[in-house]
């Protein structure tokens, strides 16, 4: 996100918790906003995760108070967990774009589905369901756009998706071609991946919403494209064999 925006000319001031603005210390909001003309919000570890439209109403309310007149927020594409956080940034008073976003594609590159697919077997409760998995940097592209032309995108809900659908056993097919090694899918269902998940030592709660999140997302109600990135940039998204190719290059999955 910061490559994008300084690729665009943007003076960026990054802000996550390796730069002292933590998410769940307000005491450190202020100052990663002063003096900024527009700030992106992404929340961890959902858009819709519990406490989180408070958080970003909160801090929306506090960049308008101090002047940050523009804010755009990543949020998930058929989430109707997020929409109350899309609303909290709606009624800050803020100059405000929403970013619903596809599954990003760099899920399966970062975090614990890449060290699942280094070992050889991807376990999800994706099921054989559809989703065109977006590029990271086509986010980034558009939320650079966004901001820097309030005119055009202040008020506007924008849906970002990859170009084509694909479900998580052909992603992980795309991936073993890639890099030459014989890659297993095997889907779960979501309660026993939230079981799965405790056993990592995600914490109890995170686990229980994570579960409920995927049995709804994951419905097929996300089957579809959009064209988000092609109205925003005037070109194609990235393709998902195109990020797999790159990664594959880099060795991200090597075993
Ligand atoms: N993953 C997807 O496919 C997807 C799709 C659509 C929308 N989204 C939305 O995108 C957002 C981010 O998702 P993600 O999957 O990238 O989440 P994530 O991996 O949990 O977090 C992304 C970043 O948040 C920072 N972070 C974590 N805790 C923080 C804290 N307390 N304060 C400040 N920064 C903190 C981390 O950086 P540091 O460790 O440096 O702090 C990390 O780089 C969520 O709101 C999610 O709903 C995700």
């Amino acid at each position: 996100m910061a490559r994008a925006a300084e690729a665009a000319g943007a003076t960026v001031r990054a802000a996550s918790r390796a730069t002292g603005f933590d998410w769940t210390d307000r005491s450190t909001w202020e100052r990663a906003l002063r003096g900024a003309d527009a700030a992106y919000l992404a929340h961890p570890v959902d858009v819709g995760a519990p406490g989180t439209a408070e958080a970003v109403g909160e801090l929306a309310r506090m960049a308008v108070g101090l002047g940050v007149r523009r804010l755009v927020l990543l949020s998930a594409r058929g989430e109707d967990r997020a929409l109350p956080t899309e609303e909290a940034l709606r009624a800050s008073g803020a100059e405000w774009t929403v970013v619903r976003a596809a599954w990003f594609a760099q899920n399966f590159s970062e975090g614990p589905l890449a060290d699942e697919l280094r070992r050889g077997e991807l376990v999800f409760p994706a099921g054989e369901v559809a989703e065109p998995f977006v590029d990271v940097r086509d986010i980034a592209e558009v939320v650079v756009a966004a901001v820097g032309d309030g005119e055009r995108y202040a008020g506007r809900t924008l849906t970002v998706t990859g170009p084509r659908l694909l479900t998580w056993r052909e992603a992980v097919a795309e991936i073993a071609a890639a890099t030459g090694r014989t890659l297993t899918y095997r889907p779960v269902p979501a309660h026993d991946y939230g079981e799965a998940l405790v056993g990592f030592g995600v914490p109890a709660e995170e686990a229980a919403f994570l579960t409920g999140l995927f049995g709804t997302l994951l419905d097929g109600r996300n089957a579809h494209l959009e064209d988000g990135v092609r109205q925003v940039l005037g070109r194609e998204p990235r393709d998902f064999s195109a990020f797999v190719a790159e990664e594959a290059a880099a060795g991200v999955w090597k075993a």
